[in-house]
């Protein structure tokens, strides 16, 4: 593919921004009644205004011809049909196997994954159905009432994120939990609240070899057994989700209670296969069932909407714009829903680590910005804390709003107060506050001429600044997984406009390497002079404490 910055509709996207010269959206608000219906578009059950967005019809058509010059619905067809588009890894990229309702045969080296999918997914039917009802018991006879989740980034962020959005659809005797960091106080604070006799383990990693989650597993089985007084018990109270039945086994977990998937899902993409067990185990097969339907519709809608019309796409496009075009450092996600709490940090292992990359598909450095920064907090909490620096600060953050009409807990007013602040914060971004108003509102609090002077730019608000509105009526898991699903098509349209590899993360391996040399050096209590004075120094401190921590 040819470098992004190098076709022309990029470069009539850059002369069309200089010829937009301010990007007075609030002008065009007021030129054009019907821009709100021009720049609003809907697909399973998820609905996105984008016009408060900087765009118009002519930004629209010019990033639709970017994308077309890319080729995103050629690479989107490569994708769905299993060709190894992750090629630094030689692996197909199939999530949207594991939801591929209408079980279309999809060939990876020749072999259809589909009974592979469907295998599983009747092995996490049989096994869920079983914790549910009580037909699964705990070395002791017990019914299991907690099921802990031990995984960490694409095994830990989907799970802890949907059962915390779909909590309210859960089974009533059982409690999720999640533990990922390699801090003993994750795990131990979560042991502190459970009966063992009670409590399933599911040890979810692609690998079976990070180290994080292996080490809290491992902490994790001998708690177990010194409560229970068994090694015996492990069976009951431990299975595993991997790719990896070998180390699976050297764990000690039968491979019979193993839940399999497969090198074409990547982490950050799992959540659909059997990474999603603990979640299955919350809600129950036939709602996880419906989270796969919404992602179908999702990508069915994907896969055949004109660029236009594509609501991934058109999500794709907005950043693209506010990156490339209008040098935005950082996107923020903004849910007014608690029950969306961990989206923006599932979002931040989505595109962060998909397209966190600084060399094309050629191994050529870029000349262009690939992945904004992506972070975000629930409304209305962030209101109170950085919406400061959204509305007044020197950097422009383009944000996502994301909303369900309808609360799964209605309480009093609450509902109606929660998306009267999340209108009220879009409208506050757009409108903004001028000198004029802010003179003669201070006027009206009976300040002085002298007074208004001294406050008056400080209480300016610039306004013109950019958001996106997502609707839902519901947040079920039918809409949650077509919601999600827009986001994982909006990363790969992205990065197929940035002509990069979304789908590995070589990025996060050199940490990790370094994190095994100096661990052995802490056991040597001796540092190698190949470290920085500064890493070496800090080393040379931390390892007598930890030799004496572990002496006592
Ligand atoms: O370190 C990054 C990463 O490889 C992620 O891509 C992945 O989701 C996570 O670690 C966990 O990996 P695994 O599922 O193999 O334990």
């Amino acid at each position: 593919m040819p470098s992004p910055v190098l076709t022309q509709a990029w470069q009539s996207l850059a002369i069309h921004r200089e010829e937009l010269g301010a990007l007075d959206v609030r002008a065009w608000f007021r030129d054009d009644p019907e821009r709100a219906n021009r720049h609003f578009v809907s697909a399973a059950g998820i609905n996105l205004d984008y016009s408060k967005q900087p765009v118009n019809t002519d930004t629209m058509a010019l990033l639709e011809a970017l994308a077309e010059a890319m080729d995103v619905s050629g690479w989107a067809a490569r994708m769905f049909n299993g060709e190894k588009i992750n090629f630094t890894e030689d692996r197909a990229v199939l999530h949207i196997a594991l939801r591929n309702r209408r079980n279309r045969p999809i060939r990876v080296d020749g072999a259809d994954v589909m009974p592979d999918v469907n295998r599983v997914l009747a092995q996490m039917r049989q096994f869920t159905a079983a914790v549910r009802d009580g037909q699964w018991r705990g070395h002791t006879g017990e019914t299991i009432t907690d099921v802990v989740n031990i995984g960490i980034g694409g095994s830990d962020l989907g799970p802890v994120m949907a059962c915390a959005a779909l909590k309210s659809f859960g089974h009533s005797r059982l409690s999720s939990h999640f533990v990922s960091n390699i801090d003993g106080t994750h795990l131990a604070e979560t042991l502190a609240m459970l009966d063992a006799k009670r409590t399933l383990f599911i040890v979810c990693s692609k690998t079976f070899t990070t180290q994080e989650t292996l080490t809290n597993a491992r902490s994790a089985r001998r708690w177990l057994i010194e409560k229970l007084g068994s090694d015996t018990a492990v069976a009951k109270h431990f299975v595993a989700v991997s790719t990896n039945a070998k180390e699976v086994a050297a764990f000690g977990i039968d491979t019979a209670n193993m839940f399999e998937f497969w090198d074409w899902v990547g982490g950050r993409y799992s959540l659909w296969s059997a990474v999603g067990l603990s979640l299955a185990i919350l809600i129950g097969m036939g709602q996880f069932d419906q989270l796969l339907d919404g992602a179908f519709e999702m990508d069915e809608h994907f896969r055949t909407a004109p660029l236009a019309k594509n609501l991934p796409v058109i999500l794709a496009l907005l950043g693209i714009w506010q990156r490339n075009f209008l040098a935005a450092e950082t996107y923020a996600i903004l849910p007014y829903s608690q029950a969306l709490a961990r989206f923006p940090a599932y979002l931040q292992q989505l595109e962060m680590e998909s397209n966190g990359k600084r060399v094309d598909r050629d191994g050529k450095i870029v000349d262009y910005a690939t992945a904004p920064i992506i972070w975000g907090e629930p409304g209305t909490n962030g209101q109170h804390a950085f919406y400061q620096l959204i509305h007044q600060g020197t950097s422009t953050v383009p944000a996502d709003f994301i909303f369900a009409l309808r609360s799964e807990c209605p309480l009093g007013d609450h509902q109606s107060k929660l998306l009267a602040n999340c209108l009220a914060q879009t409208e506050a971004l757009l409108r903004g506050k001028d000198e004029k108003q802010v003179e003669l509102e201070l006027r009206k609090q009976g300040m002085t001429q002298a007074q208004i002077a001294d406050l008056v730019a400080h209480r300016v608000f610039p306004g013109n600044r950019p958001s996106s509105t997502i609707m839902l009526d519901r947040l079920d898991p039918r809409t949650l997984g077509a919601l999600i699903a827009a986001y994982e098509h909006k990363a790969f349209v992205q990065g197929i406009i940035w002509n990069i590899n979304s789908f590995d993360q070589w990025g996060v391996e050199l940490g990790k390497q370094l994190a095994n040399r100096i661990l052995s050096e802490f056991d040597d209590g001796a540092s190698s002079p190949d470290h920085d004075s500064s890493t070496r120094w800090a080393i040379e401190l931390i390892a007598p404490q930890l030799n004496n921590i572990a002496r006592r």
